[in-house]
């Protein structure tokens, strides 16, 4: 198989072509003046078996993945199969209000065009997966997690929210402790109102952990409400490193230790999806 790595994947891409004994193709890619972008794909795909590996971590980069599989498409590859370990737009996977688009419907409609398959990495809500008439497959990444933090002392895996209790539980049971998750109401972008379960917390060690961090206002709050009730060490971990406005150094700056994959590349990104992503490709 050949490894097309799109600019916001590259050491995960190198991470998968070596662990899967793959070959990576070389890729030329450049901004015309006018900010455009530029690919060519130099090496011939003509009968191959070809995996694109792109996080769409920014609208850029969601354009740059756009072109890269036209420019595979173009080569007559045998297969294609594209891989999007951060997906972004997830958040929106349904209509809230009228007159809203179902923006992870839109980018999966447009992705779906140039492929024979699509994989992800712990995206957002499933339902997306729904919107895809071609095969769309969902890793999900807790024994990584499970692995990492099995050198550190966790008395509880908590979730910041009810939507992450699954994760939790599943990272909990690894690791051989008890999980809890925090009750989540989002205000704004911004702001959210939480509330603690019922555990005996004081002088514990919690991993806190959820599938995307990015304005940090969940897990800074969470955070919070732990170190109130009189948690020793709070470990913070999440699948997705967004951290949009800095938030990475703010919560580096109260917890323990911040560590998230290489979904989203990054100083923080300490744990590696590759092992998982060519397990589940072979
Ligand atoms: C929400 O349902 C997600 O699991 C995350 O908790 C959320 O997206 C994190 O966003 P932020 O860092 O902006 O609070």
């Amino acid at each position: 198989m050949i490894i097309i790595p799109g600019s916001t994947s590259t050491a995960l891409a190198d991470k998968i072509v070596k662990s899967g004994g793959y070959e990576k193709a070389d890729v030329e890619r450049k901004a015309f003046p006018d900010g455009e972008l530029y690919v060519r794909i130099k090496t011939d795909l003509r009968g191959k078996d070809v995996l694109t590996v792109c996080s769409t971590t920014s609208s850029s980069s969601v354009v740059e993945l756009l072109l890269l599989l036209a420019a595979v498409r173009e080569s007559e590859p045998r297969s294609v199969k594209c891989l999007i370990p951060y997906f972004g737009y997830s958040r929106q996977h349904k209509k809230y209000n009228e007159g809203e688009p179902v923006s992870s419907k839109a980018i999966t409609l447009a992705l779906e065009r140039f492929c024979d398959s699509l994989i992800t990495v712990d995206i957002h809500d499933e339902q997306t997966l729904s919107y895809s008439s071609k095969p769309f497959s969902n890793i999900r990444i807790e024994k990584p997690i499970g692995d990492y933090f099995s050198k550190k002392r966790i008395d509880y895996v908590f979730a910041p929210d009810d939507g992450g209790a699954a994760k939790a539980e599943s990272v909990a049971k690894l690791l051989g402790v008890e999980n809890r998750h925090m009750e989540k109401k989002r205000i704004d972008s911004n702001m959210v109102e939480m509330q603690l379960p019922e555990a005996r917390l004081q002088g514990k060690n919690v991993l806190l952990v959820d599938d995307m961090i990015s304005s940090g206002g969940t897990i800074i709050k969470a955070h919070k409400l732990l170190h109130d009730a009189g948690v020793k060490k709070v470990y913070v971990c999440a699948v997705h490193g967004i951290f949009a406005n800095g938030s990475d150094a703010r919560i580096a700056s109260v917890a323990d230790e911040l560590v998230v994959t290489d979904t989203v590349e990054g100083k923080f990104s300490k744990i590696s999806v590759a092992e998982s992503i060519v397990g589940f490709l072979k």
